[in-house]
């Protein structure tokens, strides 16, 4: 029993576990791959990044920028302003793109845009929330479910039917990067015929529904995979990171959660050295997909690496994505989704004006 309320405690079964788990493995973390080399040029390669605007995905395109990479930024509200900052420091271009991710019929307007666009050779699925409560996306979807897997599982889909990412220059392959989380962990378990049912969950057990999200795009990951070798796809958990991830917080957490992210926790740039490490040396001959932890690697949850998960998950998903390719879409009608067809939940892409002449 006393057993068991440890465990409970040192996994991501509350907030404050989490946060006891990530400080704690911080500590305890070994390190399999070397960090990223910063001088390595990355000029001609193109990376599109999902969650771009802040945290995470914010100090990787800082510093891929930095090592010359074009970028394509896409966040809920528009990066523009970073889109801008780095174009002026890179010699590349830089646009930004603003799409809500738990709007499946946005995402599929995303995958148009990208693969219509300048050829992309990396894709980063970074984008990420932790709900305090369960919120319903236009497609029915609870909103964490629909950002960490239903979106991911469409892009990647979708710009792989559109051939949109192609090996680089040096014959590199085409890279898939997703960022995960160590809390699919403490998923709760469940069963294989609802996967798209999300009970209501409040802010102590939102983590562990934080992590089933991230536990079934894993699963999904981990088998599609293998049937995609000209792929090199990569997962990775970046550890604990002084973010904007606890910007749902109640009010009263506030005052201790800011300080003890702030002195604890490592920076964005720190955390998205993996991240770095994979853009940077990037594989050229068939891989299995890996997961690291920090820069450790590790297996995945044993319920990940069971293909009956990623089946089951394609065939609850296929009904929703065929509604969403006809015209009488699912949510269309809805006052609180904006008409696509009028063009008003249409991803919007934005150029920062003194480079726009370049694409
Ligand atoms: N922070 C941690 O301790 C930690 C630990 C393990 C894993 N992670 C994972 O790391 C990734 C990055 O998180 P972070 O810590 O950098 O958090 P963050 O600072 O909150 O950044 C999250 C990014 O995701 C974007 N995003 C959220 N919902 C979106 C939506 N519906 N559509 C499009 N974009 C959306 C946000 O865009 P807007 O700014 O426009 O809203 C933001 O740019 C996430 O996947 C997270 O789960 C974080």
């Amino acid at each position: 029993m006393a057993s068991k309320k440890v465990q409970a405690f040192t996994k991501h079964q509350s907030p404050w576990a989490a946060t006891w788990t990530a400080l704690r493995d911080l500590f305890r973390a070994s390190q399999d791959i070397p960090d990223p080399d910063p001088t390595i040029n990355l000029a001609g390669v193109h990376i599109a990044i999902t969650g771009a605007r802040s945290g995470l995905g914010a100090a990787l395109a800082r510093q891929l920028a930095l090592q010359g990479a074009q970028l394509t930024l896409i966040s809920r509200q528009s990066p523009l302003s970073l889109a801008k900052e780095l174009s002026e420091i890179s010699q590349a271009p830089c646009v930004a793109l603003s799409c809500d991710l738990s709007d499946l019929q946005q995402v599929n307007q995303l995958i148009t845009l990208l693969s219509q666009g300048p050829a992309l050779n990396s894709i980063v699925l970074n984008a990420g929330l932790m709900a305090q409560s369960k919120r319903r996306t236009p497609q029915g979807l609870e909103e964490m479910f629909a950002v960490h897997c239903a979106a991911n599982i469409l892009l990647m889909e979708g710009l792989y039917d559109a051939q949109a990412l192609v090996q680089r220059q040096d014959g590199a392959l085409p890279q898939v990067l997703v960022t995960s989380s160590e809390a699919h962990r403490s998923s709760p378990d469940f069963s294989p015929p609802g996967l798209l049912d999300v009970p209501d969950f409040g802010m102590r057990d939102g983590i562990r529904w934080y992590g089933y999200s991230k536990l079934l795009f894993l699963a999904w990951v981990h088998s599609f995979a293998p049937d995609h070798p000209e792929w090199s796809i990569h997962t990775l958990c970046p550890g604990p990171i002084n973010s904007n991830i606890a910007r749902e917080a109640p009010t009263w957490v506030r005052p201790f959660l800011g300080p003890l992210m702030r002195l604890l926790f490592p920076s964005p740039s720190k955390a998205a050295r993996p991240l770095l490490y994979h853009l940077s040396t990037p594989s050229d001959s068939p891989h299995a997909p890996t997961y690291l932890h920090m820069q450790a690697k590790k297996e995945i949850d044993r319920r990940a690496q069971d293909p009956k998960v990623a089946q089951s998950l394609n065939n609850q998903l296929r009904p929703l994505c065929r509604a969403l390719s006809s015209p009488e879409e699912p949510g269309s009608s809805s006052s609180s989704v904006p008409d696509a067809r009028a063009g008003r939940s249409s991803p919007q892409e934005y150029l920062p004006t003194d480079r726009s002449s370049e694409q």
